[in-house]
């Protein structure tokens, strides 16, 4: 594989990424991963991430004092990008200084020295890259030499073709650099020699063995399904393997879309073929919901909630098959399971990069099964991958996320009042077809109205009302971690607000939320 140590840049996952889509296998560790860890993957490639820190801060992240040995010893090629690359010039001799730059931030040319191994393969010689650096290299370690500059004359890119050891002081994993994968994949094909034979077809050839292997003739799974694409794709295929031996269950806590338990049911049992039960648990959960307008209670019983009814679809089975189902699917993301290094000044030594509190759907070890999670290694994008070659529809694949609590989370304050559940899914369905007649929902990370426990005075039909306020929430992201708003037309935002408000006659007020996050969070609670 290829390994990329994280030094805390925004970009890191990125670059992992990248590198997949080349078509080579890539894993992240901490930047500061033992040299006996680094070892354990036996990586063809290291590369070292970009960070918010500088090479001169003392206990500032690097690699283990013999990691340069190691890697000449192993004929393995290193990339340095950004702090990556200081770490490179300040830990093999050279120096790392304010330079004649004093820093470069944005888009701007670099111009390619002549006779570069990095750049062998382009004729462009003055692209325009990515940048992001306050100090830069002032004096090359012995055996490197300068292969581009910037415009001010800071070395932005170097190389020591003989130990195989290169540098970028820019970003080449973003969209801003021009011929930044195709740098990445020249290094990697042409100058690592390495085979793209990374493919998604293959992964999941690689799965179904996994699969047969692991779980014994006889054995059973189960496998909560939640709706979203993740646990769906991976029922898929292990049902592909496992058959009937794989038993699902969709629990309808009552905080769904409109029509989402049929859409779903009809989704899993018409075209994916998968046994799936579906547990009714709207009374119970509306029930103990009653009441309650604390949004970290109501996340808590939910989560809470769901557990029990997994539990009690657990022990049904056990009862059914008259022992205990051996299994249980997961479908646990690569993201999920990274150790990434903590923002500076986040006081954590490596943090998880999603909140625990998006794990509604994550069951308690005290379940004691083995687990079946065939994308812990894979990003979201490829796990789509996987559900289009399973056959899992397009329309489906592209389905916007929808959190574990539901509505449960939309619906600020007391979810049972009166009509709150009835009027935010009408206007939750209305607003989301007229996303996609208008074509946005592909372009659209996620979109959704939320009913505020508020009521405004409006006029409808001479009359003057008294009645709910809704909001209205579209954002741009790419792993929901950040997020912008979406910038709607005015034609769109006046045709929804109409369409709401006449259709469903007790909302007044359709509000725009224009908030990013930060600092803000997608949903409202
Ligand atoms: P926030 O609101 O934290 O949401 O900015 C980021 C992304 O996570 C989703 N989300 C959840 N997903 N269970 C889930 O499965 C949860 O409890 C949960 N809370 C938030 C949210 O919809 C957005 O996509």
């Amino acid at each position: 594989c290829v390994l990329v140590l994280d030094y805390g840049s925004q970009y890191t996952q990125l670059i992992c990424r990248r590198i997949r889509e080349i078509g080579v296998f890539s894993m992240m560790f901490p930047g500061d991963a033992s040299m006996e860890r680094i070892k354990s993957v036996n990586p063809k490639v290291v590369i070292l991430s970009g960070g918010p820190n500088s090479v001169h801060v003392e206990g500032s992240p690097r690699v283990p004092e013999d990691f340069f040995g190691y890697c000449q010893q192993n004929s393995i090629p290193v990339l340095g990008i950004c702090y990556g690359m200081q770490l490179i010039v300040q830990m093999l001799g050279g120096v790392v200084g304010s330079g004649v730059a004093g820093g470069e931030y944005g888009r701007m040319p670099i111009l390619i020295q002549p006779g570069s191994r990095l750049y062998s393969f382009q004729d462009n010689t003055q692209p325009n890259v990515w940048m992001s650096h306050g100090d830069e290299a002032t004096q090359l370690p012995e055996g490197f030499k300068v292969v581009a500059k910037s415009e001010q004359g800071a070395v932005v890119a170097i190389e020591d073709q003989a130990r195989r050891i290169f540098g970028l002081q820019y970003h080449p994993e973003v969209a801003h650099t021009e011929q930044g994968t195709d740098t990445l994949r020249h290094f990697l094909l042409d100058i690592a020699g390495l085979t793209a034979d990374w493919s998604m077809a293959e992964v999941l050839e690689t799965q179904l063995k996994l699969i047969k292997e692991q779980v014994g003739p006889t054995q059973h799974a189960i496998c909560a399904l939640s709706g979203g694409v993740d646990s769906t794709v991976a029922a898929t295929l292990v049902h592909k393997v496992l058959g009937e031996r794989l038993h699902c269950v969709f629990v309808d806590h009552g905080l769904l879309r409109y029509k989402e338990g049929e859409r779903v049911m009809e989704m899993f049992t018409q075209h994916l073929h998968l046994p799936v039960t579906k547990v009714d648990h709207k009374d119970v959960m509306l029930a103990k919901l009653k009441g309650v307008t604390d949004p970290e209670r109501k996340r808590k019983i939910i989560g809470a909630e769901f557990i029990e009814v997994f539990k009690a679809f657990a022990n049904n089975m056990e009862k059914e098959l008259g022992h205990k189902p051996t299994f249980l699917v997961q479908g646990t993301l690569y993201p999920d399971v990274i150790e990434s290094c903590p923002p500076p000044g986040s006081g954590q030594k490596h943090s998880h990069t999603i909140k625990s509190h998006h794990n509604v759907g994550g069951l308690p070890k005290d379940l004691q099964f083995s687990l079946i999670e065939p994308f812990r290694e894979l990003f979201k994008d490829e796990v789509r991958a996987i559900g289009r070659l399973l056959g899992v529809p397009e329309t489906f694949i592209k389905r916007h996320p929808f959190p574990g609590p539901g509505m449960g989370v939309r619906i600020l304050g007391d979810v049972t009042e009166g009509d709150r559940l009835e009027v935010l899914c009408m206007v939750d369905e209305i607003y989301i077809n007229a996303i996609k007649e208008f074509g946005l929902y592909d372009e659209i990370w996620q979109a959704f109205a939320v009913f505020l426990p508020i009521k405004s005075v409006g006029v409808q039909g001479d009359q003057r009302t008294h009645s709910h306020v809704v909001g209205l929430r579209a954002v741009c992201s790419s792993d929901g971690m950040t997020a912008d708003w979406y910038p709607f037309t005015p034609e769109f935002l006046r045709t929804v607000s109409a369409r709401i408000c006449n259709q469903v006659r007790s909302v007044n007020r359709v509000v725009y939320d224009i908030t990013s996050k930060p600092p803000s969070t997608i949903e409202w609670e």
